[in-house]
């Protein structure tokens, strides 16, 4: 069946990069000049999704209204003769048809994700974590579309992460395929001790579920830090029915950290025609004094 759904959890209380996000969502923090979710709904599009759920909670209103036609400053271009500027927006609304959900408590990831079983009905599905921006030649979501069409089991998109930071993510059992692409039996969320890492592959950003996950998500009990976790659904899909991994391309930047933000802003702001000589220039002056 081919994926054209796609849901963004983007309800997280982004407690990380506060104060920040005191009233701003971690999601519209921008990258360069282009708030970080509509990085993953262009990334999403350039997939094939058609369709996209954002999960969202109170407070988040200004994503809806970012997605939204806004006519007096698309006229206020047009007759300012402001073309280009125009064209930077123009097309924003007309990318997908997004759709919205509070999520009411925020009780995890997991528990996001379960909000979307009727937007999703009896369909594979992605999920793009909303604050995981991943930048490359190919999409990733797309490289785990063909790998759920290859193999049509669950797909999880990963990354190898150092040692000492494995206990921040979800860690896989893992049993190399081809090239990068693996057979995925087990996985734990935040293993705390060293015998509990499985290896170091963490989930990082982008999954694709089948519809069999809101059943067991509304079996899942909280887990680590008390929250729904998506891992552990997932994880009774990887030991029954067995998920693919899929080490992505591109990469990715965790918007949900500080150093994450400033990462992406360099790397991002190196390509951007506008802005990459001054940048370059200043780089290269700064480095000489660090
Ligand atoms: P995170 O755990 O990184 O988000 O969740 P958070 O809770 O906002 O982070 P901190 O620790 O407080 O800084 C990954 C993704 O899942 C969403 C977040 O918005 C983020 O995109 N999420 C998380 C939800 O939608 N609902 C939740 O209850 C938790």
């Amino acid at each position: 069946m081919k994926i054209t759904k796609a849901v963004i959890p983007a309800a997280g209380l982004g407690t990380r990069v506060l104060p920040a996000t005191k009233a701003m969502p971690k999601e519209m923090l921008p990258i360069v000049d282009k708030p970080s979710i509509q990085y993953i709904v262009e990334e999403a599009v350039k997939s094939g999704i058609t369709d996209i759920l954002i999960i969202t909670n109170r407070g988040k209103g200004i994503i809806e209204d970012h997605f939204d036609r806004t006519p007096i400053l698309e006229d206020a271009l047009l007759n300012g003769n402001k073309t280009e500027l125009y064209k930077s927006i123009e097309n924003i609304h007309k990318l997908a048809n997004i759709s919205y959900i509070r999520q009411i408590e925020t009780k995890g990831l997991g528990h996001a994700v379960s909000r979307a079983k009727n937007f999703v009905g009896n369909e594979p599905f992605v999920v793009m974590y909303g604050d995981d921006v991943i930048i490359g030649d190919t999409p990733a979501t797309k490289e785990l579309i063909d790998a759920y069409e290859e193999y049509g089991k669950g797909v999880l998109g990963v990354k190898s992460v150092p040692e000492n930071e494995i206990h921040k993510y979800g860690s896989l059992k893992v049993e190399h395929l081809r090239d990068n692409i693996y057979n995925c039996t087990d996985m734990v969320e935040k293993p705390q001790t060293k015998e509990e890492v499985m290896s170091l592959f963490a989930v990082l950003g982008r999954c694709i579920l089948p519809p069999e996950i809101f059943d067991i998500l509304e079996n899942t009990t909280p887990g680590a830090g008390g929250e729904i976790q998506l891992t552990d659904a997932m994880r009774e899909l990887a030991t029954t029915v067995g998920m693919t991994a899929v080490e992505y391309s591109g990469t990715r930047y965790d918007m949900g950290n500080k150093l994450g933000i400033l990462k992406a802003s360099i790397d991002v702001g190196l390509e951007h025609d506008e802005v990459k000589d001054g940048l370059r220039e200043y780089i290269k002056e700064i480095a000489k004094t660090l």
